[in-house]
């Protein structure tokens, strides 16, 4: 299957699932506001949603998952809540990680790595390390990323092969661009979902997504179900896509 085909060929009853979904986990903070507690709560309450998405994706023969954990702009919010959403990370790859590897979950990370604290870098790493033979769900997680920041990161690469006499000037195409962003072997998501109501990319997957469907629903993260992701698969399969040219591809 080329990189581009927009389907994994596994359906489930009458749904046929998308082969990449990225996921926008919007609306922690609000769910938690909503309820008088503290936004912290909020984010405690998204990690088991997405323990919840991940069996789902699994469940449903989703093949690869993407999600946006903490985005390079996240750093502008409060101290107390970074370091909240640190926590998170750790406790979720030290409680969580063995229960991934049983399930066939191979687990991926995009981002810059550089800045993060070494022992997160070190749980990335062995997230990856441990995980690396597992093919049933690939588990992108999008770490302090930013989608024109890798961008960026691999217009570097390329000029530092240019400068060096490696690559020509007229070898800088969209194809080698695409081979030089963070994770190059993985297909672009087919269908990404934002939740919370919100109705923007926020700098997540922009070269990837320049043909995916993108599926917004009203839900908080937190209370994102099977059922939310089932439905918003159901919308991606009424879509019609063409990637550019006339001839349609449904999305089943
Ligand atoms: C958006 O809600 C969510 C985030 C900034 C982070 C997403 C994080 C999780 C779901 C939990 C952490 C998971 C891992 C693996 C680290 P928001 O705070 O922007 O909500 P708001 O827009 O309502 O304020």
């Amino acid at each position: 299957m080329s990189k581009n085909e927009p389907l994994h060929a596994v359906a489930i009853g009458n749904i046929a699932v998308p082969r990449h979904v990225a996921i926008i986990m919007d609306g922690n903070g609000r769910w938690a506001e909503s309820r008088g507690l503290p936004r912290a709560e909020g984010h405690r309450r998204g990690v088991e949603a997405l323990r919840r998405t991940v069996r789902a994706a699994g469940d449903l023969g989703i093949g690869f998952l993407t999600i946006f954990s903490f985005s390079a702009e996240n750093w502008s919010r409060p101290p107390s809540e970074i370091r909240e959403l640190m926590a998170l990370l750790r406790r979720f790859i030290r409680h969580d990680l063995a229960d991934l590897h049983r399930n066939g979950v191979r687990v991926r990370v995009i981002g810059e790595r550089e800045n993060l604290d070494p022992d997160i870098r070190r749980l990335l790493d062995e997230a990856e390390q441990l995980t690396r033979e597992n093919e049933r769900l690939i588990l992108v997680v999008a770490f302090n990323y930013g989608a024109r920041q890798e961008i960026a990161r691999a217009a570097q690469r390329m000029a530092a092969a240019v400068a060096a006499g490696d690559l020509a000037v007229s070898a800088v195409t969209a194809d080698k661009l695409a081979s030089c962003l963070d994770a190059p072997d993985l297909p672009d998501p087919d269908l990404i979902i934002r939740t919370s109501g919100e109705q923007r990319l926020s700098n997540f997957l922009l070269w990837q997504a320049a043909y995916s469907e993108l599926v917004f629903v009203p839900t908080y993260w937190p209370d994102f179900e099977r059922s939310t992701l089932e439905n918003a698969i159901v919308e991606y399969c009424r879509r019609q896509r063409r990637f550019g040219g006339l001839v349609a591809r449904t999305g089943s």
